[in-house]
């Protein structure tokens, strides 16, 4: 069992190594910011499968709704609202292991389960100017592995 946690752990990484490259090579050749949030988002959701991915860009006093993969979501969502609102106001990501123990996670879709959403900061390094939020449709998808990685991601932009 043990062996097979450290396997699969191991194969994660080593899937978020490859698709880290990736992205920055693709970033490299684009300055646009939708553009390499539409590509990321993109290639996350189809790396892992994962039940949303995307993009809230901070807009004044709020979360508005940018690139993303998968269903239908809520386009607006307040400071501190929800997960996304409460990345947005620690400036530091939140791995939520089953969303119904959060209090105020704003359910866009009862297939998410659990949820990571990861701030965006901005050329200074302080400010939050987007969030990347994933959503899984099983429970405790998301652990140190899925920070440590899309934390990295997030800096390409
Ligand atoms: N669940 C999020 C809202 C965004 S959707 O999941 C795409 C939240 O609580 O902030």
């Amino acid at each position: 069992m043990a062996e097979n946690l450290i396997i699969a752990d191991g194969s994660k990484a080593e899937r978020y190594a490859l698709l880290y490259d990736q992205i920055k090579a693709l970033a490299a050749d684009e300055e646009d910011m939708i553009a390499n949030m539409a590509n990321i988002a993109s290639m996350i959701h189809q790396t892992f499968g994962f039940w949303w991915t995307g993009f809230y860009r901070v807009i004044g006093s709020e979360l508005v709704l940018g690139p993303f993969q998968g269903p239908l979501a809520c386009s607006r969502i307040a400071f501190g609202r929800g997960v996304c609102g409460t990345a947005w106001k620690l400036a530091e990501t939140v791995v939520v292991p089953d969303v119904d123990e959060f209090p105020g996670h704003i359910a866009c879709s009862s297939a998410s389960k659990s949820e990571i959403v990861v701030p965006v900061l901005g050329p200074d390094g302080s400010e939050v100017i987007a969030v990347l939020d994933i959503d899984s449709a099983e429970l405790a998808t998301f652990d140190e592995v899925d920070k440590q990685w899309l934390e990295k991601i997030v800096m390409v932009l």
